[in-house]
């Protein structure tokens, strides 16, 4: 659904070239809530705004929806109304909502239904079946003075809705409303991502934005994504920096001639009883070094981190049993050896 292939921006800033993005190569697939985590300064709102065109891109393509808005943006006048629809069909979100003071909210989320020449009753007719959808039905003739963050930020959500977007940008949609205010938002933005099969790309600096509401994740670092993947994949990669901060299950062996694994359970192998199934089978005593539990995207993932007595050679058969239990088991430490990460931590997308 969003493509960026070698995108780039460089900002030219009082004489100077700062590099806000370095060759991004994102791909969000159809009807997948997709975050990208990064530190203040990483370039995720270049990314965010290079997606949408609100920002040029120095170099590189971006597609929407199988749309090269690039291609668009480069041809000048005349394709600028194509250009225009093809935005009108991405809703962006933003930390500090951008409403207007002086309408109500129902004037608000009908902006967008003026610019895209939607004629009054019709504007006024969505404008409440998307207040309604939000929540904020009895909210139409109030001002946004007059309302919290978050039902601000619903009516934020709402406008981004106008234009029967397939894909929703948010630019730190939570990052100013408080823990519980946050919950229901992202739920807000699940339920939506499910009712109406939406595409969402969010970006975020919180770990646990990422775990309560994504399907898939990249890490950005100084212009670049260095890891993405899904959810699922990443804590199947041997030294994913996000899969640790996702579950951080601590825990080094305990001394030579052990072999530390991690074991990751989806699902309903997690109400299985496969670690003691494990140590009967093969007579070996599991010690347990960590685990965490959570849900993820609204799936039940668990993650434990096991000490096996013996070398990683002696251990090549009670892995392969945890495999075949359909789970993932990545060896991370064996007799004192760090096993090292794979040169590219990209997964499988
Ligand atoms: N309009 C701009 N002009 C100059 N530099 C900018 C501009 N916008 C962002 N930057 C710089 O680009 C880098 C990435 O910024 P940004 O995309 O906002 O990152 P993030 O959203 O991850 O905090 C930072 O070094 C920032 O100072
Ligand atoms: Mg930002």
């Amino acid at each position: 659904m969003i493509t960026t292939t070698g995108l780039t921006k460089v900002y030219q800033s009082r004489g100077r070239e700062v590099t806000a993005l370095d060759g991004v190569d994102l791909h969000v697939r159809e009807g997948e809530v997709f975050g990208v985590i990064g530190q203040s300064g990483a370039g995720k709102s270049s990314l965010i705004r290079c997606v949408n065109l609100l920002e040029r891109p120095t170099s590189g393509t971006v597609t929407v929806a199988g749309q090269d808005l690039t291609a668009l943006a480069g041809r000048g006048r005349r394709a600028g109304k194509e250009l225009r629809e093809a935005r009108s069909r991405i809703g962006m979100v933003f930390q500090h909502f951008n409403l207007l003071a002086s309408r109500t909210v129902r004037d608000n989320v009908e902006l967008p239904l003026e610019i895209l020449g939607v004629t009054g009753r019709e504007r006024t007719r969505k404008a409440l079946e998307l207040l309604d959808l939000v929540g904020l039905a009895d909210k139409a003739k109030a001002y946004p003075g007059q309302l919290s963050g978050g039902q601000k930020q619903r009516v934020g959500i709402a406008r981004a809705l106008a234009g029967d977007p397939k894909v929703l940008l948010s630019d730190e949609a939570t990052s100013a409303l408080d823990p519980e205010t946050t919950r229901s938002i992202l739920q807000l933005l699940r339920d939506l991502n499910q009712q109406l099969g939406l595409t969402v790309l969010l970006i975020t600096h919180e770990m646990d934005v990422v775990k309560t509401i994504c399907d898939s994740a990249a890490l950005m670092q100084k212009g670049r994504i260095v890891e993405s993947g899904t959810v699922g994949d990443l804590l199947a990669t041997p030294g994913s920096e996000l899969a640790h901060e996702l579950f951080p299950v601590g825990g080094t062996a305990s001394g030579p001639d052990r072999t530390v694994v991690d074991v990751t359970f989806h699902g309903d192998a997690a109400g299985r009883p496969v670690i003691s199934q494990l140590s009967r089978t093969y007579n070996i005593d599991i010690s347990i070094l960590g685990a965490a539990m959570d849900t993820v995207g609204g799936k039940q993932i668990g993650r434990m981190r096991i000490e096996l007595p013996g070398r990683f050679e002696e251990n090549v058969v009670p892995i392969g049993f945890l495999r075949e239990q359909g789970l993932q088991a990545e060896v991370v430490e064996t007799a004192s050896v760090t096993v090292p990460a794979p040169l590219t931590k990209e997964v499988a997308k």
